[in-house]
């Protein structure tokens, strides 16, 4: 046997794949601060839109035993749960242990996802409502990214009211994107019906630069500006439900003011009237 037939005929050597691997399918760069990216979606991954999981990359080798430990953080799950992938919506902070080196992967890349999916921000946790707002921050606005490509936020409510706060344009766009697919969402059309998304009311703003929107959504709740461009009532915990989603401090205070309009804090085992989560931060 010669060289050659003899390598043919060898068993080829199988690379080792990481613990839970799967494949990324598509990455879209937003601003120098955010990107998202699609990957593969493991076939016995079952999850409520609204949820997070563990996602990540392998680690640096220990520096004494040479060992690599997977580097994960929790993240929101943005595509929603008939979706055959999944979608990410991730912050890149340059010296980040893992967004430093996560808004680096492409194409064909294996990152890795614990297929543990949890969460508050589920339709479970809150009691029937009329009306239901999403809350978003930033990176924040990833869980609404699948609650509002989720069939059952329009049959459980008359209307949906997401807002979105950013420092700057560009970070108002993958969100905006979102809005806009909406429209033609072929899933959604064939469920609800036609102009389902015309019970979509969206309210971008911005803080540290030129929009059509100016401010915090908290300034702007508080003054009565927002209620009045959106045309709707002020929130009562009869009809309102509401969902949160962004950095800490506006959690912090936009709870204070839910409950000061007689919202409630709800859970999985005990729905109420709102529900909070804190965005990725790495
Ligand atoms: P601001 O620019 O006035 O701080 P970040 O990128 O730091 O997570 O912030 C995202 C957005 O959330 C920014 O527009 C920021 O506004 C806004 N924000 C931060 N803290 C609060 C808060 N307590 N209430 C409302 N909005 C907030």
């Amino acid at each position: 046997m010669n060289e050659i037939s003899s390598m043919t005929e060898a068993k080829p050597i199988k690379t080792p794949t990481l613990p839970d691997a799967q494949t990324v399918t598509q990455v879209k760069h937003y601003t120098d601060r955010l990107f998202s990216f699609r990957c593969t979606r493991p076939a016995s991954l079952r999850f409520r839109s609204g949820e997070f999981v563990m996602i990540g990359l392998m680690g640096a080798p220990d520096e004494k035993t040479g060992k690599q430990k997977p580097l994960l953080r929790a993240y929101s799950i943005a595509s929603p749960s008939w979706d055959e992938e999944l979608e990410f919506y991730s912050i890149k902070v340059q010296d980040g242990p893992l967004t430093s080196r996560l808004q680096h992967i492409n194409v064909g890349d294996e990152v890795i996802l614990r297929p543990k999916p949890v969460g508050t921000l589920v339709h479970d946790a809150l009691l029937p409502g009329k009306r239901i707002w999403f809350f978003a921050t930033g990176t924040g606005f990833a869980p609404f990214a699948s609650l509002l490509r989720e069939p059952q936020t329009y049959t459980d409510y008359d209307e949906v009211i997401i807002t979105h706060t950013c420092r700057e344009a560009g970070e108002l766009t993958y969100g905006a994107e979102i809005i806009e697919s909406l429209k033609t969402d072929e899933l959604l059309n064939e469920v609800i019906g036609d102009g389902f998304w015309k019970k979509i009311k969206y309210y971008p703003t911005t803080t540290r630069e030129e929009s059509p929107k100016m401010g915090r959504i908290t300034d702007l709740m508080r003054s009565g500006e927002a209620f009045t461009d959106l045309g709707v009532e002020p929130i009562c915990p009869k009809n309102d439900r509401a969902m949160i989603c962004g950095n800490l401090a506006f959690n912090i205070e936009l709870k204070e003011m839910l409950e000061g309009y007689g919202l409630e804090e709800g859970a999985n085992s005990e729905p109420k009237t709102y529900v909070v989560e804190k965005a990725f931060l790495d």
